[in-house]
């Protein structure tokens, strides 16, 4: 395993990096990503995600498409449809108490991370293989004062250097498509205690679709990911002593997010293989949320 340098709150320490050369490529792709669409939301209110959002679009919050405000509410609306996403999956972590520590795997630019700081006063560290996202996401936590209880760090979510048993809650928003479901859940069945939630939100193939659509296959090649399907999800965490306490469909919820994206400037290309294979049937934006047993 190679250990990359990143500069800590307690000075500079070795931090594992990439463990596969596949690793290495998904590292460069976060560290080298500036999407508008990234940005330019987090930007609204400091929240950073990289995720996609759900609920009903507040179309009077839109104004006019004539009116020359229009981008900016847009921007704003899609934002505040993504921290909803966010605000459903910590929902599903059931209580937290402020001693407890949460660990974010895949944790991106942080958004999630503060908003389950702000909601149950807790410790939350997280994990990402992007040295950028990671000083990105501690630079916001120091700007916010809450550097001691935010901590994002650049390591492999399938080896997390947290000590078997002692986390309440863990998350994958939008991160478990980049590794193999029966590592990844082994690690968070590790680190988790007994009792301990674990929830994920994630965009899955359908089995009922019979395989990967062509839309599938385009987002997979978007995004450089594997996604897999719900019948793995369910299978991997039964295999991992983790019983899914909640299965919620959220792709009704995504669709308006996704149409009212397609609309604006801020359009990646990806748009139509997310609209299409939801409304196929050949894709679903799920949540689990799994009681470690
Ligand atoms: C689509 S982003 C989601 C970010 C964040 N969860 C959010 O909701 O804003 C995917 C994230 O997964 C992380 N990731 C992918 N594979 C990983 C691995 N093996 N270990 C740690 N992080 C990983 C990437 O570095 C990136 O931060």
């Amino acid at each position: 395993m190679s250990m990359t340098d990143i500069t800590t709150a307690n000075g500079t320490a070795p931090i594992p990096g990439p463990a596969t050369p596949y690793q290495g490529d998904i590292a460069r792709y976060w560290d080298h990503e500036a999407r508008p669409v990234n940005l330019r939301l987090g930007d609204v209110d400091g929240l950073y995600h990289h995720h996609y959002g759900i609920g009903d679009v507040d179309h009077a919050s839109l104004g006019d498409p004539t009116d020359s405000e229009r981008e900016k509410k847009v921007i704003t609306e899609l934002h505040r449809l993504e921290s909803a996403q966010a605000d459903v999956l910590l929902d599903n972590l059931g209580a937290i108490t402020p001693d407890a520590t949460l660990v974010d795997a895949g944790c991106g630019r942080g958004g999630s991370m503060v908003m389950a700081h702000q909601r149950f006063g807790c410790k939350v560290e997280g994990v990402t293989l992007s040295a950028k996202q990671a000083e990105f996401g501690n630079r916001r936590a120091r700007e916010l004062g809450i550097e001691d209880s935010v901590r994002s760090r650049v390591c492999n979510m399938l080896d997390m250097p947290f000590a078997t048993g002692s986390v309440a809650g863990s998350w994958n928003n939008e991160s478990s498509m980049y590794v193999d479901l029966h590592d990844l859940f082994a690690e968070h069945s590790r680190i988790l205690s007994v009792g301990g939630r674990y929830v994920t939100i994630t965009g899955c193939w359908n089995p009922i679709y019979g395989q990967p659509s062509k839309w599938v296959s385009q987002i997979n090649a978007h995004f450089e990911c594997n996604i897999h399907s719900r019948r793995e999800y369910l299978r991997a965490m039964a295999d991992n002593r983790l019983v899914p306490q909640a299965v919620i469909d959220l792709t009704p919820a995504t669709l308006p997010y996704w149409e009212l994206r397609a609309t604006s400037s801020l359009v990646t290309g990806i748009e139509e293989a997310f609209i299409s294979s939801y409304k196929d049937g050949s894709f679903q934006y799920l949540l689990i949320a799994a009681d470690r047993v």
